[in-house]
């Protein structure tokens, strides 16, 4: 664990923290960071957010949506840049995990990070399904 960062879990994350270290980490590529009410939804909905704070600077954030007994979904693992590679990554999902034990902890990776899951253990899973429109089903 890395030892100067504290995690905790924060149910009033500042969106504003939250679209800054999405940029700073590079996640903001692929997360709808120019719309601000979407971000403030995304956090404010979000019931498991465990964050790493530096001497209070948010260096990096696991949001989550979960049950706390059968399934957590994590939405978004980042790192801010100058501090990625540290284990601030493997401890936020730890703590994610320790906060929901019973649930299965389910994410789909960005294309950097496929190689990452299964590094810190994860099991990469062949049944995964995703549906972004409606017209596609039949
Ligand atoms: C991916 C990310 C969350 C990882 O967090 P991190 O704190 O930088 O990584 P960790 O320190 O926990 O890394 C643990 C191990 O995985 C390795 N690793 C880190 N990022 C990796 C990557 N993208 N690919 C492969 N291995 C990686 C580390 O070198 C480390 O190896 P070690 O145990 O041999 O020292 C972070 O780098 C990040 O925010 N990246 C940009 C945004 C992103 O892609 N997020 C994922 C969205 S699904």
């Amino acid at each position: 664990m890395d030892q100067r960062a504290a995690y905790q879990k924060e149910d009033s994350l500042d969106p504003i923290e939250f679209r800054d270290l999405l940029i700073d980490s590079t996640l903001g590529e692929r997360r709808p960071v120019g719309d601000s009410e979407r971000m403030e939804i995304m956090v404010r909905n979000a019931n498991l957010i465990v964050t790493a704070r530096i001497d209070g600077l948010l260096v990096g954030v696991a949001r989550s949506l979960t049950d706390f007994v059968y399934c957590t979904y994590l939405s978004d693992l980042a790192v801010r840049r100058s501090f990625q590679r540290q284990g601030i990554g493997r401890d936020l999902i730890r703590q994610t995990k320790l906060l929901a034990p019973q649930a299965k902890l389910v994410l789909l990776s960005a294309p950097a990070a496929v190689d990452y899951y299964p590094r810190i253990g994860m099991t990469r899973h062949e049944h995964c399904y995703c549906l972004d429109d409606v017209s596609a089903l039949r």
